[in-house]
């Protein structure tokens, strides 16, 4: 049987005894500033930044403060099962790598989407590809090994094109489609403003555009011979503000399963659900596209009571092992990681993704020895207590 996730700790700690000392950080703050260093100002700025004065951002990561979880004695929780089913397929644990359009660009070569994809390989942690990466679909895909990857839509203006993607992901092996419906607009990001730099309009990560037969035949000239029309072309159909008489529409592209990321009220999960969508993402972008907003995990319990069944995928502030623990806890099915693994992406390429992943893992693991949930089932509301 493989190693529990927690014995991380045990190989770092063994291979100090022959003197070796870890390569990666092992807190966040510490990740991110060697992140920081990496990837340079503006596509630091880019990475870490959200929108408005990031006070959304800020709540996102310190609302997993407000929980404290409960420890529970005798119950020699000497193996744990983080394993979770999805979607028909059974997955490890419930941590999977939240879509982030400018992976490509965070790897020192300029693959990060590649690299990130083989970390997914090597972790067993899915990760959901984003519509805006480096290198097309297709390539990603060929990285997963045999862990499942989901692939997330930003469902372009031209429906012919949205269409097209979604054939390709479904060919390209793909277990689901997470369409966003927060981003047909960027939020205001002063840091971004302030560097004038949005890395797509700059041409960068369209990989997945201009290698689409249906986009190239729409441009006069081919991306390679006219890169500028080509990213202009882009800006013109990427967004689309879907309203709920194009959930149907979304419904019919398909027969895998359809997530919907960006929804944060019942009410909108009620309407969903009725739309016939598999899984709801509960998610408010990481604080990068509305300021002043709730953390996420405040509406995590509202989206999970009315999702009433549905599986619950959830992210926005996680930072540690202990931060998953608690958003399982309130009811999400699984949890998304975002900056924290782009961080480990551009300190260290597939290996800095693997340490981060194993790490959060580790954590959670070791938080379930020691205060008692051997299993995902064993964490509840109830195993929560509000501390501030
Ligand atoms: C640099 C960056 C790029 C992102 N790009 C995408 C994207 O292409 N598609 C998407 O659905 N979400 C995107 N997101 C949002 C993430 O999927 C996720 O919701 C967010 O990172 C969670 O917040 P956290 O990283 O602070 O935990 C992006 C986030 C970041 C930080």
């Amino acid at each position: 049987m493989n190693q529990p996730f927690g014995f991380y700790q045990n190989e770092i700690y063994f291979e100090g005894l022959g003197g070796v000392v870890p390569r990666f950080p092992f807190t966040y703050e510490e990740l991110a500033s060697r992140a920081e260093a990496a990837l340079g100002p503006s596509l630091w700025s880019y990475v870490a930044g959200g929108a408005g004065d990031e006070r959304t951002q800020r709540a996102n990561a310190s609302a997993f403060e407000r929980w404290g979880l409960y420890p529970r004695m005798f119950v020699g929780a000497a193996r744990r099962d983080l394993s979770v089913e999805l979607f028909g397929v059974t997955l490890p644990s419930p941590l999977f790598m939240a879509p982030i359009g400018v992976l490509g660009l965070c790897a020192q070569d300029g693959h990060g989407d590649l690299a990130t994809a083989r970390a997914a390989a090597r972790t067993g942690v899915p990760m959901v590809a984003s519509t805006l990466t480096a290198d097309p679909m297709e390539e990603v895909a060929a990285e997963f090994g045999s862990t499942p990857g989901f692939f997330q839509l930003y469902t372009p203006s031209d429906r012919e094109l949205a269409e097209s993607l979604v054939r390709r992901a479904e060919k390209a092996g793909f277990k689901a489609v997470v369409v966003t419906l927060d981003t047909w607009v960027t939020g205001w990001r002063p840091r971004d403003l302030s560097t004038a730099n949005f890395p797509q309009l700059r041409g960068h990560c369209l990989a997945n555009y201009t290698s689409d037969p249906i986009f190239r035949a729409t441009l006069e000239r081919t991306p390679e011979e006219d890169p500028r029309a080509a990213a202009g072309r882009w800006a013109q159909i990427f967004a689309n503000p879907l309203t709920w008489d194009d959930l149907p529409w979304l419904r019919s592209l398909t027969q895998l399963p359809l997530i919907v990321k960006g929804i944060c009220h019942p009410e909108d999960v009620r309407r969903a659900k009725d739309g016939g969508v598999d899984g709801v993402y509960c998610s408010n972008h990481g604080g990068r596209q509305a300021n002043g907003g709730l953390p996420a995990l405040d509406a995590l319990p509202g989206v999970v009571e009315a999702a009433d069944g549905l599986p619950v995928l959830f992210d926005s502030g996680i930072r540690t092992g202990a931060d998953a623990v608690k958003a399982i806890a309130l009811g999400a099915t699984a949890v998304g990681v975002g900056r924290p693994y782009a961080y480990g992406l551009a300190v260290g390429g597939t290996d800095g993704v693997v340490h981060v992943l194993r790490s959060l893992l580790a954590e959670a693991d070791l938080l379930m020895a020691v205060d008692g949930y051997p299993t995902l089932a064993d964490l509840t509301p109830q195993s929560l207590q509000r501390v501030l």
